[in-house]
């Protein structure tokens, strides 16, 4: 059928690097690189100073720069075929949509008080645009990787995380919660990232042993998302207001059951899910501890059940991939991943069955609603780095 399960253009760093040397008649200094991301567990629950449990995928924003003179920045990217131009000292909205997450990130990097140099660089990613994989988070914590080389700033993670999702909250205005820029900028090899989103702290699990995380593009891309987000941004924080504590976090199912009484069937549908997905992400985290994979594979099952009724920001395309992919021999769990309506899910596979996973989810899936799918097999990676 299609080539759903065939890879795209993957970006090489040796060929961006070239790119540049024709550009700019010498080498770049340095190659900087910042991965998307995929959510095992743990949706909806980071503006809820909760529990997520991402993995920084091996796709990625790469940036190849060198210092410039003055506060001017130049980038080429190879995308979009186009350049911006912005000065450092004049940041203000306009022109090309991908380089406000540059300016963005400009600004808050100048707000903690960092001196910027300019820079001239060219940019490309390999991360699906508005696939819910975090192309954004991508963008802004490699241009903050960029800032850090050429201006001599200490790479601290954390920090820069939270610098960029600032930038998306406060310049680009998309209210975000910190789990995609906290995973581009902390994820490891080989394992998943248990965070603490009211603590900051991080605890690295590894993916159990002979699974493989495949990624399962809908093909649908996430209309009126910004809206019916903040919506339920809203919702959450008036059941924290009923229970009176600062965020959901602080609510147990015991509670729940005992005093949800009082809430609307809507907003107490909404916390449930939320409370129940901390407790889902933590067992889920406990498990890949222990080498588990069905348990793994279970709790995202009922995850994506969770979000579908009760947060419901599942989609008909989403529920008929999960679907799908769950009816596959040797599928553990799958569920949608990220803010939802569209975009992926992402399904825990044992490693010997992949190839033929892959292939009949592709087929299934094309058939039942004439959309032409994409799915990855993927690995955890490392962090934002400077290659
Ligand atoms: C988007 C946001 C994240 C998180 C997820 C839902 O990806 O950027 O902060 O809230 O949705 O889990």
């Amino acid at each position: 059928m299609s080539n759903a399960t065939e890879s795209e253009t993957r970006v090489d760093p040796a060929v961006l690097a070239e790119e540049f040397a024709a550009r700019f008649g010498e080498p770049p200094a340095a190659v900087v690189r910042a991965p998307g991301r995929v959510n095992l567990i743990g949706e909806h629950t980071d503006y809820n100073d909760g529990f997520v449990l991402p993995m920084a995928i091996d796709r990625a924003a790469w940036i190849a720069v060198r210092p410039g003179k003055g506060t001017r920045v130049s980038v080429h990217s190879l995308d979009f075929g186009e350049a911006a131009d912005f000065d450092l000292a004049a940041l203000e909205h306009g022109g090309p949509e991908w380089a406000e997450y540059l300016k963005a990130v400009a600004r808050a990097l100048e707000q903690s008080g960092a001196e910027l140099r300019g820079w001239e660089g060219v940019a490309a990613g390999d991360v699906p645009i508005g696939a819910g994989l975090s192309s954004s988070a991508a963008l802004e914590l490699a241009t903050a990787r960029a800032f850090a080389t050429v201006s001599n700033l200490e790479w601290a993670p954390k920090k820069m995380a939270l610098l960029c999702q600032q930038a998306e909250n406060e310049w680009v205005g998309v209210k975000c919660g910190i789990m995609d820029q906290m995973i581009s900028a902390v994820g490891e090899r080989d394992h998943a990232v248990l965070l603490d989103c009211r603590t900051l702290e991080t605890r690295a699990v590894p993916l159990p042993p002979d699974t493989v995380v495949v990624i399962l593009d809908t093909a649908t891309r996430r209309g009126l998302v910004g809206s019916a987000y903040n919506e339920r941004r809203r919702q959450c924080e008036l059941a924290a207001e009923h229970f009176s504590v600062p965020a959901l976090r602080d609510v147990t199912s015991a509670e729940l059951a005992q005093s949800g009484v009082g809430l609307d069937p809507v907003t107490l549908r909404r916390a449930r899910h939320v409370v129940t997905e901390n407790e889902r992400t933590l067992a889920a985290a406990d498990a890949m501890a222990r080498g588990d994979a069905p348990t793994l594979g279970r709790l995202m099952d009922e995850s994506h059940e969770s979000l579908r009724a009760d947060f419901e920001v599942s989609s008909p395309e989403l529920d008929r991939m999960v679907g799908i992919a769950r009816a596959q021999p040797g599928c553990l769990g799958a569920r949608m991943t990220g803010a939802g309506f569209g975009g992926c899910a992402v399904a825990l596979v044992r490693a010997n069955g992949a190839d033929a996973f892959t292939r009949e989810v592709a087929d299934a899936y094309e058939r039942a609603t004439g959309l032409p799918p994409r799915i990855y097999a993927t690995r955890a990676t490392a962090g934002a780095s400077v290659l």
